[in-house]
């Protein structure tokens, strides 16, 4: 058996990398072969520095291509260097954020457009695309004001985006439910987080039983 992609997806403040952090090791108690955690944009130093670019205050001079194509590029890096390998040696993959975001947050949000958005990352990923999605569903005020309760430091770039950015990144997230009902399986994360924590681990065990103990 070849290794699993699962990505986890969903606007910003919908709880992602809360669950996973919590999710990981419940799962790695009961998976039968090593759990590798990742994030986009980043998962290896190339990466990163990416990501710093990108989500840099200073940089407001950002073209909205050229951070698509930045994202494109991290991705890029992170697939080569840590998630093909990790699926070769056929691990569970688990990412926070992967190609849907881009299609959400610089097609639409931006509006560069989905499908150009789309071609490019094909360019990028070579096809390689998730097993499973759990897209985490919250309104974006919702979203946005998990964020804002919680912050510990300056906000970023995308964090400085108006709510109608945020509500066209959404609306483009339920249209891909729409479109590829077999790959996303959208959790409903208004719930407490160790319920969407719960649902989260309810879709992976049951898709992928034979994973588990
Ligand atoms: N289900 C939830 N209910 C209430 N607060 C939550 C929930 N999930 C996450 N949060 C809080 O919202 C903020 C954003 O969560 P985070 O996991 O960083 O979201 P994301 O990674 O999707 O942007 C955090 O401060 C987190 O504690
Ligand atoms: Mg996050």
């Amino acid at each position: 058996m070849a290794g699993l992609l699962i990505t986890f997806e969903g606007p910003d403040g919908a709880g992602k990398t809360s669950a996973l952090t919590e999710l990981v090791p419940r799962l790695q108690q009961i998976v039968r072969r090593p759990i590798v955690v990742t994030r986009e944009p980043g998962g290896n130093p190339i990466s990163e520095a990416i990501r710093q670019i990108i989500l840099d205050p200073k940089n407001t001079a950002m073209d909205k291509r050229t951070e698509a194509l930045l994202y494109a590029a991290a991705r890029r890096q992170h697939i080569v260097e840590k998630i093909r390998p990790a699926l070769a040696a056929d691990k569970m993959v688990l990412c926070d954020r992967f190609v849907d975001s881009s299609l959400a947050y610089q097609g639409a949000g931006r509006d560069i457009g989905v499908t150009a958005v789309g071609k490019m990352n094909k360019f990028a990923t070579e096809q390689l695309a998730p097993d499973l999605t759990l897209y985490l569903d919250v309104p974006s005020e919702l979203g946005l004001q998990r964020i804002a309760a919680h912050r510990q430091s300056q906000n970023d770039r995308l964090d400085q985006e108006a709510l109608s950015f945020h509500q066209k990144v959404r609306g483009e997230y339920l249209a891909l439910v729409k479109q590829y009902p077999q790959r996303i399986k959208t959790i409903d994360a208004t719930q407490s987080l160790e319920q969407v924590i719960a649902a989260c681990q309810t879709v992976i065990t049951t898709t992928y039983r034979d994973w588990f103990n």
